[in-house]
């Protein structure tokens, strides 16, 4: 496969589970980014990104909610699918909706085995400890997860908004136990979001699966953003975004050259048009 900047991607044809193992193990980083329809997943492939997650957050960039608790079991159907359909090479990851595995371990299934048919590879939940049976009972059924702790978005309300986790020593070690618990009930790969640099380091030197930072620092084994984050759509600007592309301001340009065009009868010309 060769990327937009002409480079041969390196690696197999298809990136399963052991592949993200197998780059921890050799401490080679790699990319994961969300990808909701087909246009933005094909080019992601195209660029080499090893992992796509169909994030519940979702709910926010496209369907307009101010949480991903507006997010719902059938919008995960519908554009887990559109992705998984689209490309071929990259992991698929779907996140479980809001309110679709707390319930208990069938729940979880029922959910996730939608989720897998739709397309999903792996299915990612949010949370510790108390989701031990739920992962338990995923692994089970022979449907692979991953985890994903420190700022958990669903809990939003329960977290008092948008804050950096674990930063004081009982926080860290609260969540370095979260993490092994996880770990041991068979997660496959754990998130690890808005959390501070050296705590993430240390999970991911005690944890033997890999670890994925979004505002997590550099040691994580893999990172991930929100691609219109990364591409500077969305117009947010975190400290832990960084903008690789001005969308937003290419695509208002266009945009207002298009609009212009048609104002001045310039657009359609005659190449434009049928005899
Ligand atoms: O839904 C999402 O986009 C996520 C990432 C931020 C990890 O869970």
């Amino acid at each position: 496969m060769s990327t937009p900047s002409g480079t041969a991607s390196v690696g197999p044809a298809k990136i399963r589970i052991r592949h993200l193992q197998d780059a921890k193990e050799r401490g080679r980083p790699f990319s994961m980014l969300t990808a909701y329809d087909q246009y933005s997943a094909k080019a992601f492939e195209a660029a080499g990104i090893e992992v796509l997650l169909i994030g519940d957050s979702v709910g926010t960039t496209v369907l307009g909610h101010a949480t991903t608790t507006g997010t719902t079991h059938q919008d995960m159907l519908t554009f887990t699918g559109a992705v998984a359909r689209s490309v071929h090479r990259p992991l698929i990851v779907a996140d479980l909706a809001f309110g679709t595995y707390e319930t208990g371990p069938l729940d979880a299934v029922n959910h996730a085995v939608e989720l897998v048919r739709a397309g999903a590879e792996l299915v990612k939940l949010e949370g510790g400890h108390a989701l031990v049976p739920q992962i338990r009972a995923l692994v089970n059924a022979g449907i692979p997860v991953m985890g994903h702790l420190g700022f958990t978005p669903q809990s939003v309300n329960s977290l008092s908004g948008h804050r950096v986790q674990g930063r004081d020593a009982a926080a860290a070690d609260e969540l370095a136990e979260n993490a092994l618990a996880i770990q041991d009930a068979g997660a496959s790969a754990i998130v690890l979001e808005l959390v501070p640099a050296q705590v993430a380091a240390r999970i991911t030197e005690v944890l033997h699966v890999p670890t994925i930072g979004v505002g997590a620092g550099p040691s994580c084994d893999g990172q991930v953003l929100v691609w219109q984050d990364m591409a500077g759509l969305s117009g947010f600007h975190g400290k832990f975004v960084k903008n690789f592309a001005d969308m937003r301001g290419d695509l208002t340009r266009a945009a207002e050259q298009y609009r212009a065009e048609v104002t001045e009868r310039t657009y359609p010309g005659p190449e434009h048009s049928f005899e």
